[in-house]
């Protein structure tokens, strides 16, 4: 759990950044139908936990920094929540109420979420800029407008509407991109977790199984450790391990094929984003080591490559340069490797960024580029490690024994002051340690 002082501490922090003449807006993700009156689980929208921890659907939160209409001149972050309802709480459970957003939330003030459309108006009147996310959500954009509509027909009797409207996203996902003390306890949590989870999967995994039998195990582990998938797990077995977004999850494992498994476990809202491949049998063939092994070397040299100062891009060519190395080693490109990354002959069998950053969203926000260029790595950042390589079934020009073969390995990695964290080794990627667990596991 995350402090209440911490997201104070982060409202605080933005509305400096805004300034005292700006009002931000930051609505809560609405339930979304799955079918008929049946809803998907509901998940909070990233920005909105990120600045209240407040759980609940159809809220809003208001920042206002500066002077404020009822006199606090240090700011003021204001929500607008569902008012307690016992009845319905009976069917769906508790609601903080506008008392508890105050006193659990550490909000300066809330009100009825009902009573939206005659409170924000005055709030945003006099004030020059409103920062929100325009375009996330028709239905709340075309609410904001009406608000500030509100204020600009009353301009002719002294009201000032705001005339600048900036998108929010830059400002609040620099702060995100940077993870606190409390952030990465979580995001370690997270990442204890769904190791479990895979290494249970591999000791669960037999020929004839179905993938969608060892996507349950995963599932298991994550939720009796109080976690959900942080996206759906992806469980290829052989040729699937080649298709990157698979998610059928409906085939026999195969003796003598490999299992890729990408699945990663979200706690209290944090993702972690593991791939692990292995297989099926507990026993690589020679051709799938010599392919496994590029990809850990490349995963290695890429890892290596995480530290302050280094431009986001180093990483990927470091992952590039040795896949290429070890794929003409092995005879699947012909040439120089620096021809081969020049023409982006790899592409053919490793088509993918070697990561991303990673928080709240698998992907998670911020900027990779700064004026074009990559921004440096700096503590505080977490992203994964991803390289792969896939060679298609029907691949022509490639020798028969390679074919259909699907490797990726991913970890996530904190960016530190020296060594990068790897906050995911406890499941081993290591060929010879992968086999020896499999082979305890079927003693
Ligand atoms: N599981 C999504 C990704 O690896 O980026
Ligand atoms: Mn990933
Ligand atoms: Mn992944």
């Amino acid at each position: 759990m995350i402090e209440p002082r911490e997201f104070a501490r982060r409202r605080k922090q933005l509305m400096r950044i805004i300034g005292d003449d700006a009002i931000c807006i930051v609505p809560a993700a609405p339930e979304r139908i799955r079918n008929n009156d049946n809803h998907y689980p509901y998940r909070q929208d990233s920005d909105f936990h990120y600045l209240t921890g407040f759980a609940e659907p159809d809220a809003v939160l208001a920042l206002i920094p500066g002077r404020t209409i009822s006199g606090r001149d240090r700011g003021e972050a204001i929500l607008f929540c569902r008012e307690r309802d016992l009845e319905r709480e009976a069917w769906d459970g508790p609601r903080a109420g506008q008392e508890g957003a105050v006193s659990a939330y550490g909000m300066d003030d809330a009100f009825p979420i009902g009573d939206i459309d005659d409170i924000l108006p005055g709030m945003i009147e006099g004030r020059s800029r409103v920062y929100y996310h325009f375009g996330r959500d028709a239905e709340f954009d075309i609410k904001l407008i009406g608000w500030v509509n509100r204020v600009r027909a009353l301009v002719k009797r002294g009201a000032r509407a705001p005339h600048e409207f900036v998108a929010l996203g830059h400002i609040l996902h620099d702060l995100r991109l940077f993870k606190t003390r409390d952030e990465l306890r979580l995001m370690r949590k997270a990442a204890k977790i769904a190791c479990a989870a895979h290494v249970r999967a591999m000791r669960a995994t037999r020929p004839g199984m179905n993938e969608h039998e060892v996507e349950a195990e995963l599932l298991h582990d994550f939720r009796r450790h109080g976690a959900v998938a942080s996206y759906e797990p992806i469980v290829g077995g052989g040729v699937n391990g080649c298709v990157l977004h698979y998610r059928a999850n409906n085939a026999v494992l195969n003796d003598g094929d490999l299992l890729l498994i990408d699945a990663g476990a979200e706690y209290d809202c944090y993702a972690s984003d593991i791939t692990r491949t292995f297989p099926v049998n507990g026993r690589f063939s020679p051709e799938q080591r010599a392919l496994y092994d590029i990809v850990l070397a490349a995963q290695r040299a890429a890892i290596a490559q995480i530290r302050p100062g280094k431009a986001f891009g180093a990483y990927h060519d470091a992952a590039v340069h040795t896949i290429t190395a070890g794929l003409i080693k092995l005879g699947l490109l012909k040439g120089s490797v620096d021809k081969n990354i020049r023409e982006q002959t790899y592409h053919r069998f490793y088509m993918h960024k070697t990561g991303h950053w990673l928080g709240l969203d698998v992907h998670d926000v911020g900027d990779y580029r700064v004026d074009g260029e990559f921004r440096e790595l700096e503590p505080g950042m977490v992203l994964t490690v991803e390289p792969g390589i896939y060679i298609a079934p029907d691949a022509k020009s490639v020798a028969a024994k390679w074919r259909g073969i699907g490797i990726r390995i991913e970890d996530d990695v904190v960016v530190t002051r020296g060594e990068p964290e790897v906050i995911t080794a406890a499941v081993p990627n290591d060929p010879d340690e992968i086999e020896a667990l499999m082979a305890a596991a079927r003693k």
